[in-house]
């Protein structure tokens, strides 16, 4: 971004005239007031976030993964490919499977080889995106059926045959073993496929069939993709929540999220069908989600299903939401022991038993959790209030470090946030976390939401909200609404907008704060102010210290942080209105001679809107000086974060 030194343009610098002012009142907020919420929803993780390139690379999609269109089966996104004249057959079996939470695998049986044999292609998810001199990491499970080894040809090629990268492997082990190589492709192809083919007669029983590119995040094995992990790590969110979102809970018991079983090799975890109509294979588990959040510097935020299904499971949303199962009471102990097994997987040693499968994966030192929240949005019935309270009194009498998240209902009112409101009171839990989807119009009509919250009860985590649109108006919004979230961040301890990202081609929940397609990403207008916000998180807020002329106008807010670590003091002022103003303050208790400060501007007309062709809504940065009595011009639909350095 353009940085221009402007002087006397935006900020008017008047001279000091306090130097010694008594600083104004503050108050001490959150840390971790601005996070992210990464849900496995728009195939957000398998097609998104994870860098596997391989669809279906473990034969286990099925019929019941989807809703409607009940099409997939063990071949989706695999083809069938014979050349020069080969014969011969593939299939799924399943008698002795690599492992038993991965039953299916393919064989190929090749009665002639021809002149080049007989396999499969994988056409990925839309096609595999595939750049020339880029390395990329295959791996295959391969189980020979046959008695003489069998030569597979691995390749990367176009749509139309042309090759672009070729290896050999040859099958030889009668039992099942993992083979390697690295494909380098000659050219950039966005819809590549990946090729296995086997030259000799023979039979052979492949799985797990997996391509990630070398050049991961953090260049990390099984890692995120890149480009959409860093654009993650610029929000610089102080946390992420995951797995879900209504993914946790599931759309029945059989489909709860289970993070037991996302953890060790990629072959020995349990896929299963996701709440949002596709199939997860969880190669980003538990594991890689708590990696991430290290490699980003965001505190783990995991969300474990508080033992009910969703209670619009079966689609009985249409008859009020009757859907809720709750884990059979028999079953519960196991259940509670899992959840504590949990943070002892994050945090134990790694002499313990789960500290030690932590520490096989890689990461021998504990992950240092924090935070852990006890189910998502769920109906406040005699058998959730029933399971809640057994798995929240037993983590809590066994780790009382552990700070438990309650939940209180989809809305910002009604029945269920009332209920869980009262529930949580009931049982003293610290947090509780809030939803609510609305328009721009609520948001900016409750700014002041929190200001009356009861200081004694428990703190919020307001772990999914927006805007309903991707508009400029919606986004500045939003900003309106987190001036409000940094004025009681004594209350608000975190929030995190959602969902996060989308696939543009598989998306079922707009709006998203990051579109993707396998090639590109499109950040929102939505993005970019909460990227103004949460890398410019401070840990002391200031009243009063921005006035607007005239008094100002519901259009107009402000808030005020300091940054103690580094000394900055940080404005925030947003104006959802088509009228500039001026606003001014006096920052001499902060800051003497002239500072240094970088302004961020996003501005533009309201129904501006980014899109994969055009990004139309971006912020700017330049630099001023700032010294006591400040001045500025504040423009019409605008966000702007002034950051001043104190030192
Ligand atoms: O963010 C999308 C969905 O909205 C979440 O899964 C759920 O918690 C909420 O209803």
């Amino acid at each position: 971004m353009k940085i221009r030194i402007l002087i006397f343009v935006l900020i008017a610098i008047v001279c000091t005239s306090t130097v010694n002012a008594a600083k104004p009142a503050s108050k001490r907020i959150s840390e971790d007031l601005f996070g992210v919420f990464f849900e496995d929803i728009n195939y957000a993780a398998d097609g998104g976030l994870y860098a596997e390139l391989v669809q279906n690379r473990s034969f286990e999609y099925s019929p019941s993964d989807r809703k409607e269109i009940k099409d997939w089966n063990s071949f989706t996104a695999w083809q069938y490919v014979t050349e020069g004249f080969a014969y011969g057959l593939v299939n799924v079996e399943s008698d002795a499977p690599l492992n038993a939470n991965n039953p299916h695998y393919l064989t190929l049986s090749i009665e002639d080889a021809g002149t080049s044999g007989v396999g499969v292609a994988n056409t990925g998810f839309d096609g595999i995106a595939i750049k020339a001199g880029e390395k990329y990491d295959f791996s295959v499970f391969a189980r020979l059926m046959s008695d003489i080894p069998l030569p597979l040809s691995v390749r990367l090629q176009s749509e139309k045959g042309e090759i672009y990268a070729q290896t050999e492997i040859s099958a030889r082990a009668k039992t099942w073993k993992k083979y390697t190589a690295m494909l380098s492709p000659s050219k950039t192809d966005d819809k590549a496929r990946l090729v296995i083919i086997a030259k000799a007669r023979g039979k052979v029983a492949l799985d797990v069939v997996s391509l990630f590119p070398e050049k991961t995040f953090k260049n990390r094995p099984n890692g995120m993709r890149a480009d959409l992990a860093q654009m993650i790590c610029d929000l610089k969110p102080k946390f992420m929540r995951f797995p879900g979102g209504c993914l946790v809970h599931g759309d029945g018991l059989g489909n709860m999220y289970r993070w037991k079983d996302t953890i060790g090799p990629v072959e020995q975890r349990k896929g299963q069908r996701n709440i949002w109509r596709y199939h997860q294979s969880v190669g980003l588990g538990y594991y890689e989600y708590f990696q991430f959040c290290e490699d980003i510097k965001a505190k783990p935020v995991p969300v474990v299903p508080a033992a009910v299904s969703c209670q619009n499971s079966g689609g009985t949303w249409r008859i009020g939401g009757t859907g809720q199962r709750g884990i059979p009471m028999a079953e519960m102990r196991a259940y509670i022991q899992d959840v504590i097994d949990l943070i002892e997987y994050a945090n134990g040693p790694a002499t313990s038993k789960w500290g030690a499968k932590r520490a096989a994966a890689g990461h021998p030192k504990p992950f240092g959790l924090e935070y852990l929240a006890i189910g998502n949005e769920d109906k406040i019935t005699p058998v959730f209030r029933e399971r809640f309270k057994m798995i929240y009194d037993a983590v809590h009498a066994k780790h009382p470090e552990i700070k438990l998240i309650g939940t209180a209902g989809p809305f910002h009112s009604g029945e269920d946030f009332d209920l869980g409101w009262n529930f949580a009171d009931q049982l003293k839990v610290p947090f509780i976390d809030e939803h609510y989807y609305e328009t721009p119009e609520w948001f900016l009509a409750n700014t002041a939401r929190y200001d009356s919250y009861d200081r004694a009860k428990a703190k919020i985590y307001l772990g999914e909200y927006a805007s309903k649109g991707n508009t400029l108006f919606n986004a500045l919004a939003e900003a309106s609404y987190m001036t409000g979230l940094e004025r009681n961040g004594d209350v608000v301890t975190m929030a995190s907008y959602a969902p996060m990202l989308a696939n543009k081609e598989h998306t079922q929940w707009n709006p998203d704060l990051i579109y993707f397609t396998n090639t590109t990403t499109m950040p929102t207008a939505n993005y970019f102010v909460q990227k103004m916000f949460s890398s410019n998180q401070g840990d002391i807020y200031y009243s009063d210290v921005v006035k607007f002329d005239g008094g100002g106008s519901k259009a107009l807010t402000s808030s005020v942080v300091e940054d103690t670590a580094s000394g900055d003091l940080i404005l925030k002022i947003v104006n959802t209105g088509a009228v500039s103003s001026v606003a001014r303050g006096d920052l001499s208790s902060f800051v003497g001679a002239g500072k240094k400060a970088s302004v961020e501007v996003i501005s533009g007309e309201p129904t501006a809107k980014n899109s994969f062709d055009e990004m139309v809504v971006q912020p700017k940065v330049s630099e001023a000086l700032i010294t006591g009595d400040f001045v500025y011009s504040v423009p019409a639909y605008s966000l702007s974060v002034i950051r001043v350095k104190t030192r």
